[in-house]
């Protein structure tokens, strides 16, 4: 199995590099992608024809299943609802093969905050406790824990606590998300948080080059990968395996 995950491509922003947006076509399209996870900021704000560039651009990647969540920036000018009308419902679920992939929307119209809600608890705890033997997947736009290298720390979910604890409870492997740009995993209890970089822009922090990543799953045992989008070069930074 093998998901590529992507994230802030921001078109529409005077940072989208359209060498760097080819060079993700071109990178995944040479694989076998499995299952293609974007995790918001497709567009920067979440305009009507950012959103018609978007849906062209996702169309050019080639993935047996394409899983897309909006970020914050797409939630702006009431893009959560373009977000509907061109891209599909703002939740996803997705089973395949040993994988199951939940999708949440973290985004609020006009708001950089995140914010998962309470009422959705019932949804993902119902979604993983009948997919238990799968390796399971969050994504989601808003890193849940602070990431390195992004300054004064802002826009974690409001309600962050309560999602974490629903993580640990589940056991989830996996939480992938994006929002700051920045590459970086960590563990906490049994679940790695995995960050991705911006894939497409030059909205980059320090040195920091373009990247996103490559999760190869086979049976229990997960492979994470940086990819460097100018080069395509990867870069292993997980091989582990799931109880
Ligand atoms: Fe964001």
């Amino acid at each position: 199995m093998i998901i590529y995950h992507i994230s802030d491509i921001h078109i529409g922003s005077s940072y989208f590099v359209e060498e760097y947006g080819k060079n993700v076509i071109k990178i995944i399209n040479k694989d076998n992608c499995d299952i293609l996870a974007i995790t918001g900021d497709l567009t920067h704000e979440g305009h009507y024809i950012e959103y018609k560039k978007v849906r062209e651009y996702i169309g050019k990647i080639k993935s047996d299943v394409k899983l897309i969540i909006p970020g914050n920036h797409d939630s702006r000018n009431a893009g959560y609802l373009t977000f509907e009308e061109t891209i599909g419902t703002r939740s996803k679920f997705i089973i395949k093969g040993n994988v199951a992939i939940l999708g949440l929307d973290s985004s609020s119209p006009d708001i950089d905050d995140g914010h998962i809600g309470r009422e959705n608890y019932p949804m993902i705890k119902r979604f993983f406790t009948d997919n238990d033997n799968k390796i399971k997947i969050i994504a989601l736009h808003h890193h849940l824990i602070p990431i390195p290298k992004t300054g004064r720390e802002r826009h974690i979910p409001v309600d962050a606590g309560d999602v974490l604890k629903l993580i640990k409870d589940l056991n989830i492997n996996l939480v992938i998300s994006g929002h700051k740009h920045v590459p970086f995993i960590w563990k906490l209890e049994n679940t790695y948080f995995i960050t991705a970089g911006t894939a497409t822009t030059n909205r980059t922090r320090g040195n920091q080059k373009q990247s996103f990543n490559k999760i190869e799953i086979t049976d229990k045992n997960i492979k994470v990968y940086f990819i460097n989008t100018s080069t395509g070069s990867k870069e292993k930074v997980l091989d582990f395996n799931a109880k």
